[in-house]
C-alpha cells in the first residue's frame, strides 16, 4: 500500500511519512477547531450539531493541513493536492504528463525542463512532470541534476537499446507520453520512434540543416558553424524521426555570430537560447495534444 502512495504520489519514502503525518495532524486540528467553534454557539448535540460538525469540518480541513504541512515541508505537494481535489469536484478535466528526458551530457537543459514543468500552476489544465531520465554515460551531470530533483534514472547500455527491448517497458512502467531528447547522441531505434509518434523532440544547437548529422554534436557544431564563416547561428527545435537531426522543425531562433566568438562563447548564447525556448515549446506541444 505505501509503495502504491509512493508511486501515485510521486514522493520518497521520508516524504510520504511527513504527508501521512500532515493528513493525520491536520485531521485532528480540523476536529478539534470544529467542536470549538460549535462550543461557541452553545449548540446542543444532536442532528444539527452533527450537521455543523460536518459543514465546518470540510471547511476548515484545506486550510488545517496547509498549516500543518508548512512545519513539515510539506507546503508544496498539499497546494498541489488540494488543486487537484479542487479540479475533480469541479469536473474540469486535467491532463497529466509523464515526460522522459534521454540526456548524456551536463543537462542543463534537462534541468530547465524539471524547473519548468515543477513551476506550473497546480490549477493549470496541462500538467507534467518529467519522470524519468535515461542515459547512456555513467557519470553525466544530469544523472547529479536528476539525483537532486528526486527524478529517476536509467542508465541504459546499447545491446538492449538497439538490439532488445529498447527499455520500452521502463518507458512504459514510468506512462511515459512525451519523449525528449536533450544531448543525447544516440539515434533512436526505429520502435521507439514509432512508439512515441509525433511525441519525441530534440534540440540541435544549430540552424538545421546546416550543421547537423551523425557526429555533430557540443563544440563540434559551433567550431563548424565559425569555420563556416556564418553570421549567424542559433537552435532548432524539432519532431524526431529515424534518421540524425530531420525531423519537422518546431522552432529556430537565431543569435549572431561575431568575429571575436569562439566555439566556448556561441555555446553560451546558444545555451541561453535553448533554456529560454525548450521548456516553453515542450509545453505548448503538450498542450495542444
Ligand atoms: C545542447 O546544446 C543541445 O542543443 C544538444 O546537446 C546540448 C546539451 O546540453 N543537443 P546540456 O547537457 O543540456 O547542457
Amino acid at each position: 500500500m505505501f509503495g502504491k502512495l509512493k508511486q501515485r504520489w510521486k514522493v520518497n519514502g521520508v516524504n510520504l511519512v511527513l504527508i501521512l503525518c500532515t493528513f493525520a495532524l491536520g485531521g485532528s486540528l480540523c476536529g478539534y477547531a470544529g467542536r470549538q467553534l460549535i462550543m461557541l454557539t452553545g449548540l446542543e448535540k444532536g442532528p444539527a450539531w452533527v450537521l455543523l460538525y460536518i459543514i465546518l469540518v470540510t471547511l476548515l480541513w484545506p486550510f488545517c493541513v496547509l498549516l500543518i504541512s508548512v512545519p513539515f515541508g510539506q507546503f508544496t505537494f498539499f497546494i498541489k493536492y488540494l488543486a487537484k481535489m479542487k479540479n475533480r469536484i469541479s469536473g474540469k478535466k486535467v491532463t497529466q504528463h509523464s515526460i522522459a528526458i534521454f540526456a548524456s551530457g551536463a543537462g542543463s537543459n534537462a534541468e530547465k525542463i524539471i524547473q519548468h514543468f515543477n513551476a506550473i500552476k497546480p490549477g493549470s489544465k496541462t500538467q507534467g512532470r518529467v519522470s524519468l531520465i535515461i542515459c547512456n554515460k555513467p557519470g553525466a551531470g544530469v544523472l547529479q541534476i536528476a539525483a537532486a530533483n528526486d527524478i529517476n534514472t536509467l542508465l541504459i547500455e546499447k545491446e538492449r537499446f538497439f538490439n532488445g527491448d529498447h527499455y520500452l517497458p521502463e518507458l512504459r512502467a514510468h506512462h511515459i507520453d512525451f519523449v525528449v531528447l536533450a544531448g543525447f547522441l544516440w539515434k533512436l531505434p526505429p520502435a521507439l520512434v514509432k512508439a512515441y509518434p509525433g511525441k519525441i523532440v530534440n534540440i540541435h544547437p544549430a540552424l538545421l540543416p546546416k550543421h547537423g548529422g551523425k557526429g555533430m554534436y557540443g563544440n563540434k557544431v559551433h567550431e563548424a558553424v565559425i569555420a563556416a564563416g556564418e553570421k549567424e547561428s542559433g537552435i532548432t527545435i524539432h519532431f524526431v524521426d529515424e534518421l540524425y537531426d530531420n525531423g519537422k522543425v518546431i522552432l529556430q531562433a537565431t543569435c549572431s555570430v561575431e568575429a571575436n566568438d569562439t566555439a566556448e562563447s556561441l555555446a553560451n548564447k546558444i545555451h541561453l537560447l535553448e533554456h529560454r525556448h525548450y521548456p516553453e515549446i515542450i509545453e505548448n506541444l503538450l498542450n495542444a495534444k
